[in-house]
């Protein structure tokens, strides 16, 4: 029997790809030279998309593929994947979710630590040679200070509870009141800036959330205030927010992501009060075994006529 076609728009780990091909007669699009020669080759024959990270699936794509059934995405995220233009073509699409929410959680709390307590700068210290100079000057901590959770999610509750753990005080924004969550709920995203040491960013990239964290929002949080973006880039006002850094409009921050991932501005760089992470937040080998499971499995449910693991549309 023919195994059906599929077309991979982004590239996946070897692990997660060699499975897919025991079902599947895989197509390379990101690896082809002539892009719009491949799409008029296969268009007509591809019922299956498997895409990942920024790579995503534009409506282009999914218009050239006529007999297109489902997208199986890698990550939590699907912000890449044109889902308006899939659920025009009556396209399904499915997502990671869950498997990453430990892994995110205890990298945001990771990256906390490492701000307050100024972990790269201690670490270059030692290494420097520079500690029998004198002892390293005193940091913070994260115990006893307020957090503010934009986006309290399946990833922003497991955040919580580990920062509850560190003995801060947690309180969060979103777009509605959850009834049964036990943290004070703001309203107003400014209003809960201003309330806070510490404002955690984990709610999806959309329309909706462009720009979310504005300028207002980071003078909100002020010249003592941390900000942390396990994100996305598009979330916050990056040129604002590396003014705000280098002005001491802002405290610090420690970001995981950039609005032009994976290039990271050079002033940012620069600057002593972030601490950067090239989008590490899933990137572990247990989580994103489990992951490229999850892509798998969407796909080989929908092969069988059984229903999707996770579907977003
Ligand atoms: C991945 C993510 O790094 O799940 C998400 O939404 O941002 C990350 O886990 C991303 O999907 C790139 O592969």
């Amino acid at each position: 029997m023919t195994r059906p076609e599929l077309l991979m728009v982004g590239p996946l780990a070897d692990a997660v790809t060699a499975e897919i091909e025991k079902d599947f007669t895989v197509h390379r699009y990101f690896a082809a030279d002539d892009k719009e020669a491949l799409l008029s080759e296969i268009g007509e024959r591809v019922r299956f998309v498997a895409t990942g990270g920024h790579h995503g699936c534009s409506a282009k794509i999914i218009e050239a593929l006529p007999k297109l059934e489902i997208i199986s995405s890698f990550g939590v995220g699907y912000d890449a994947v044109d889902v308006e233009a899939a659920k025009r073509a009556g396209v399904h699409v499915t997502n990671t979710p869950d498997v990453l929410n430990d892994c995110v959680a205890e990298m945001t709390v990771g990256l906390m630590i490492a701000l307050a307590h100024r972990l790269p700068q201690t670490d270059r210290y030692v290494r420097e040679g520079r500690w029998p100079g004198g002892d390293f000057p005193l940091t913070d901590e994260l115990r006893g200070a307020r957090a503010g959770i934009l986006g309290l999610g399946r990833i922003g509750k497991e955040i919580a509870r580990r920062l509850q753990v560190f003995k801060m005080e947690v309180v969060y924004h979103g777009r509605h009141k959850q009834a049964h969550e036990p943290y004070p709920y703001f309203a107003d995203l400014t209003e809960m800036a201003k309330a806070c040491d510490w404002l955690v960013v984990i709610a999806p990239g959309s329309k909706e959330t462009q720009g979310i964290v504005s300028r207002g929002v980071m003078e909100a949080l002020g010249p003592e205030g941390m900000l942390v973006n396990m994100a996305r880039g598009s979330l916050v006002d990056e040129p604002a927010m590396i003014e705000l850094l280098q002005s001491g409009g802002l405290g610090g921050a420690a970001l995981d992501v950039f609005a032009d991932e994976p290039n990271v501005p050079d002033e940012l760089k620069a600057l002593d009060n972030v601490v950067l992470s090239p989008h590490q937040g899933s990137a572990t080998h247990k989580t994103r075994a489990a992951m490229g499971q999850m892509v798998v499995d969407n796909l080989r449910a929908h092969l069988k006529g059984e229903p999707l693991l996770s579907p977003v549309a």
